[in-house]
């Protein structure tokens, strides 16, 4: 979703704001813009569409300015449109800013606003905050140059109480105005604000909505996502809900807000690991591809070190064996992919550890009441680590007194900084829109903490673990077989490319992986599809099948594989096509399917997280043959930073 990006230092500007937004444009956007000092005012280039549009329009105006901040919006509030796109700017120009997060009380300060005289020139939520500022600052200005002129008067005027020259780390008028802005914002914000009369000034204020800062030789930046941050830059602070920073061509300080005083403070800060963060997709086509063949590797760098002298440790969750043993009920809330994922997990949880297990969307469990203690263990699955209800299910969860756990790829994200403890899946970063290599690295991660609740519940010996461990491990060179052969999935893409809707089934782990499949084919391929347990087939989804229709299924080797044959049968005989994923050996299922794709055998535990590939690589396959963007399908965002 919408991305920050912002720079002050000795270097022209603009090319920095583009290359990070470019590094931005993964999380998914439809317009961008920049803003940049030229002298004494602030010229704004807005586009839609891709970045790369903004940058050939760049050189008619020829920004040679030091200092700006950049955007890439996914509209919310308003159209896709050059008007709507950031930075917006104040009535008189003086003033530019960038916001993510959504201001719910738009409507009423937008009303207050153009009734003391301010022109709105977009349909955004975010255009509110440009014109509070803007009334903030020219108050802020007066009330400081009558204490000029006073103090002139008197004869006491001194370097530091002048507008212009404020002491070292005291907040600007600017950082004061932003400061006085957001008091009267509600809902969610990262903002970067300038303003002419301060050049080579940005302000950063956060609530909700990630903002990282880092200092280069050459200057300083600030953005929305760490990977959008200067390859210079080594270290970041993480800028806390509440804060306000200030950034200078060499410095920036923090300040923590209590009423109208601004006090300054240490922030959190951050190493970064580039290599997690390398976006190339060497000799792969699209990003997509490229992710689903490092699925061997996340698997085993998932599974690194973590069981040693016979015992499996997840030293991240932070909790003691005794407090472990206390927990009577797991919740696991997560969004899209990763609540597959946890689907998946509930099975292996109440199977292997007997702890109830509930998954729920995050959505729902944070508007829901939902029932949590103090000894309910909370697991907040999320690839990105930022995505709003997720995270505001996080902190639902731990005002009721649960421990949240949380499980993400993103180093630092707000997930991991607001859960008590954290696995990280190990992923590194993913770029494609479709989640691919970190749902194996989340199924991978939620398997362990079920086989470390049943180690620790008793349930499972120390021998069990062992070979529990071990053919875990070995999914990594079957995901390598998978990978080796794709013909299979192509000749079944072919004959489902025409089609107008799917029907994915399962049953058990199957019916997890059923989902995700459909999800993967809705995304990238604009195919209709849905998933059904299998058994929920004659319930009223069998009334869609006609001839021709597809029928994808997962039918590996489980408890349940007779019934879901039975299934599969029962829609053969009604004309599907029928596409089904089997375990190697398994023959007598060709008589049912016309397309079969064969993937080694492995316990049903560890199924989904070798059935799933076939199914993401018919997804991108079926996409690829009807023409579609693979890593960035319309209308999806990577990050949905908003609800
Ligand atoms: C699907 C996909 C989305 C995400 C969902 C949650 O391919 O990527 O469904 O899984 O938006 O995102 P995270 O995991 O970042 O919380």
């Amino acid at each position: 979703m919408c991305g920050i990006i912002g720079y002050t230092g000795n270097r022209p500007a603009a090319p920095i704001l583009i290359e990070g937004l470019k590094r931005l444009e993964y999380r998914g956007y439809d317009s961008a813009g920049i803003a940049v000092e030229e002298g004494d005012r602030i010229q704004s280039v807005c586009r839609t569409g891709k970045i790369a549009e903004l940058e050939r329009s760049l050189p008619q105006f020829h920004l040679t300015g030091s200092c700006g901040i950049g955007h890439t919006r996914w509209a919310t509030h308003g159209v896709p449109s050059e008007a709507n796109a950031h930075p917006h700017l104040s009535c008189d120009g003086s003033i530019a800013i960038v916001h993510n997060g959504i201001i719910e009380n738009h409507a009423e300060l937008r009303r207050i606003l153009e009734e003391r005289g301010h022109t709105f020139l977009s349909q955004t939520d975010s255009e509110v905050i440009v014109h509070l500022i803007e009334d903030a600052y020219s108050m802020l200005a007066f009330e400081a140059s009558e204490d000029d002129d006073l103090a002139d008067a008197e004869g006491k005027r001194t370097p530091h109480t002048s507008t212009s020259e404020m002491l070292a780390g005291e907040p600007s008028l600017l950082a004061q105005a932003v400061s006085m802005a957001c008091g009267f914002l509600i809902g969610s914000w990262a903002i970067c604000a300038m303003v002419a009369s301060e050049p080579g000034k940005i302000v950063c204020a956060r609530k909700e909505s990630p903002l990282v800062i880092g200092r280069a030789a050459t200057g300083v930046h600030v953005a929305s996502d760490v990977s959008a941050i200067s390859d210079a830059v080594s270290e970041v602070a993480v800028l806390a809900d509440g804060q306000i920073a200030e950034l200078d061509a060499r410095m920036f300080n923090v300040f923590s807000v209590a009423g109208d005083v601004m006090t300054r403070v240490n922030p959190e800060t951050m190493k970064l690991d580039r290599r997690a963060d390398v976006a190339d997709r060497g000799q792969y086509a699209d990003f997509m591809i490229k992710e689903i063949h490092e699925q061997p590797r996340v698997i085993r760098d998932t599974l690194e070190g973590r069981f040693d002298g016979g015992e499996l440790t997840i030293s991240e969750l932070a909790l003691t064996h005794e407090e472990l043993n206390l927990i009577d009920r797991v919740c696991i809330i997560a969004c899209g992919t990763s609540y597959h994922a946890a689907l998946v997990a509930k099975n292996l949880i109440e199977g292997w550890a007997r702890i109830p297990c509930e998954v729920e969307v995050a959505s729902e469990f944070r508007y829901r009441d939902p029932i949590v203690t103090p000894s309910t263990l909370v697991v907040a699955v999320s690839q990105s680590g930022e995505t709003a209800d997720t995270l505001a299910a996080i902190r639902d969860a731990r005002i009721k007194g649960a421990k949240v756990f949380g499980i993400t790829n993103v180093l630092g994200s707000p997930v991991a900084r607001e859960s008590d403890g954290v696995i990280y899946t190990k992923a590194n970063k993913e770029v494609a829109v479709a989640s691919t290599k970190s749902f194996t690295g989340q199924l991978v991660s939620l398997t362990l903490l079920a086989m470390l609740l049943a180690q620790s519940k008793g349930r499972l010996k120390q021998a069990q673990m062992r070979m529990l461990f071990s053919e875990l491990s070995n999914t990594a060179a079957q995901a390598e077989e998978i990978l080796k052969d794709a013909d299979d999935v192509h000749r079944a893409a072919l004959a489902c490319k025409d089609a107008r809707s799917a029907m994915f089934i399962g049953r058990g782990m199957g019916a997890a992986v059923a989902e995700e499949g459909a999800l993967k084919l809705k995304e990238v391929s604009y195919l209709h599809a849905e998933a059904y347990p299998a058994g929920e087939m004659k319930h009223g989804p069998i009334a869609l099948i006609e001839p021709g229709f597809p029928l994808i299924a997962v039918a590996t080797e489980s408890p349940t594989y007779e019934k879901v044959l039975s299934n599969i049968q029962e829609a053969k005989t009604r004309g599907a096509m029928v596409v089904a994923i089997a375990t190697e050996g398994d023959e007598r299922i060709r008589e049912h399917a016309d397309h079969v794709i064969h993937i080694p055998k492995v316990r049903d535990a560890f199924s989904p997280i070798t059935a799933i590939i076939p199914l993401q690589l018919l997804a991108r396959d079926i996409a690829l043959l009807r023409g579609c963007n693979i890593d960035q399908p319309r209308n999806l965002a990577k990050s949905v930073t908003v609800e």
